[in-house]
């Protein structure tokens, strides 16, 4: 708690994506104090490995203890994927993460999901996927990260034809918290419904 009383929570995020979810939870938290880890000099995290996504995320995560956070939130579904069950085990606090919202577009019968490589190969990921009926195509657009660290706030910029695949799905789960600034853009490129976790993952927070 700081010292008017208020609750504090560390977010972290390989960089700017897990401001679309601090967004969110200052929303629905307003009274809450947030710290915001984004590690940009070292994103994109997507094509890491498990331990250096551990090892990056102790750092986050020791500042967080030192600043006497109550909650970490983990702002990045490369992350929680790959590693939030050892942040669990090793911090007194409780560390809260995200995920594709493959629940949310269980409608969906032809489901795009763009997520970052690390993720895709997770096997949590794997889980998700297995409680899914319905036709789904999987892709990791991995220089789009790279490119939304780069134009932020300018993300007009960005040709997202580039990036995506060519496919015509009734539905696209955006598994990656910096892809959600591109919601209305990419929602538009297909003609389809976007669904991230964001708003649920606000909620359990
Ligand atoms: N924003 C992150 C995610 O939700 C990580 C993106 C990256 O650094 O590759 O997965």
């Amino acid at each position: 708690m700081d010292r008017e009383g208020r609750l504090c929570v560390g977010v972290f995020d390989s960089g700017s994506g897990g401001m679309t979810l601090l967004a969110e939870c200052r929303r629905l938290l307003p009274r809450v104090r947030f710290y915001y880890f984004g590690d940009n000099g070292n994103a994109p995290y997507g094509g890491r490995s498990r331990e250096e996504l551990l090892s990056l995320s102790r750092r986050a995560m020791d500042v967080f203890s030192a600043v006497g956070a109550d909650a970490a939130l983990i702002a990045c579904n490369t992350v929680t994927t790959a590693c939030i069950g050892d942040l669990r085990r090793e911090y007194p606090f409780p560390v809260v993460g995200t995920e594709p919202a493959l629940r949310a577009a269980a409608g969906c019968q032809n489901l795009l999901v763009l997520a970052t490589a690390a993720t895709l190969k997770s096997g949590e990921y794997a889980r998700l996927q297995r409680e899914r009926r319905g036709r789904t195509v999987c892709f990791a657009p991995e220089r789009l990260v790279a490119a939304i660290e780069k134009n932020a706030p300018f993300l007009g910029r960005i040709g997202i034809a580039d990036h995506l695949p060519p496919l015509r799905p009734d539905g696209v789960v955006l598994g990656c918290t910096h892809f959600v600034y591109l919601k209305e853009a990419i929602g538009k490129f297909y003609g389809a419904p976007c669904f991230d976790g964001n708003a649920g993952t606000a909620k359990q927070l």
